[in-house]
């Protein structure tokens, strides 16, 4: 595909973002403690994550190693950042999730599987076949130093939100606690917030659309997800400490 076309396509797939985030801000999207039924036919929670998220990396891999482009360091870096992310959300966070019985929406898991597979293939393809080698000096540009330490510093955060959220379950439990401590005083969803600065961070080492794609696709998912779960944790607990925000400390 011609650098143009490509071009194009990605500014339709960021524009796509912007122009359904009041949706994605009015419906709540019906998977983990939003799953609903009435989205139709339900599969196993945990194996819907490991088939709608493997898809990413897959088509990531695929499209960088086969694309005609030297595998620089640079090059092999960033895809090596996607494929780390995506070692722990496609299989080590959905194997250690406590969601037994749990079910999600074959619909979710289908939309998932086709924006992780645009994420994938774009970002593998500009790897692969567009970018420029990145050579000379690249790891020590201004730009890639403040983005990795925005990824490594969003990826921290996210990982660490979600093993508190794990941990909140004992063997056998699927219901819901108040999570405490850390970034949790402030803001009822760490974990998304660090995924959007992770995103942001590889968008701005990586500077390219497809991985600004990813980024702004991301926070139009989680930044209403977690007005969601804010709202949810409020109509649930009425001891939910009041000051406590959805996203961002003192302000969202
Ligand atoms: N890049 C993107 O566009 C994108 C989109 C979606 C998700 N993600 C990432 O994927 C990960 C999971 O996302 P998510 O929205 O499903 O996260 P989540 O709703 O916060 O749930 C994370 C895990 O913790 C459990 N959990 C959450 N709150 C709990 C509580 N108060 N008490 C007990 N257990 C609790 C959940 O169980 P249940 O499943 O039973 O609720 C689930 O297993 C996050 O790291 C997120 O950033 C990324």
């Amino acid at each position: 595909m011609p650098q143009t076309s490509f071009q194009t396509l990605l500014t339709a797939w960021i524009a796509l973002a912007i122009l359904l985030l009041p949706v994605q801000l009015k419906a709540t999207a019906p998977y983990g403690r939003h799953t609903s039924p009435r989205w139709g036919p339900l599969m196993d929670n945990r194996l819907g994550w490991i088939i709608m998220e493997l898809v990413s990396p897959l088509m990531l891999l695929y499209f960088f190693l086969n694309g005609p482009n030297e595998k620089t360091a640079p090059l092999c870096f960033l895809a090596g950042l996607w494929g780390l992310h995506y070692l722990n959300r496609s299989l080590i966070f959905p194997l250690r999730t406590r969601t037994r019985g749990k079910q999600i929406p074959v619909v979710v898991v289908l939309s998932a599987v086709f924006f992780n597979t645009f994420n994938g293939w774009s970002n593998g393809y500009y790897l692969g076949a567009l970018a420029p080698p990145f050579s000379g000096g690249w790891f020590r540009q201004p730009h890639v130093l403040a983005g990795l330490a925005l990824f490594l510093s969003g990826a921290a955060i996210n990982i660490w939100a979600d093993e508190q959220l794990l941990r909140l379950r004992k063997a056998g439990e699927t219901g819901y606690k108040i999570p405490q401590g850390g970034l949790f005083r402030r803001i009822s969803c760490p974990n998304h917030l660090g995924e959007i600065v992770e995103w942001a961070g590889f968008a701005l080492m990586a500077w390219n659309l497809a991985a600004l794609g990813f980024a702004v696709w991301t926070a139009a998912n989680l930044i209403p997800r977690a007005m969601s779960h804010h709202r949810w944790y409020r109509q649930h607990f009425q001891e939910y400490p009041p000051e406590r925000k959805a996203l961002i400390p003192f302000l969202l």
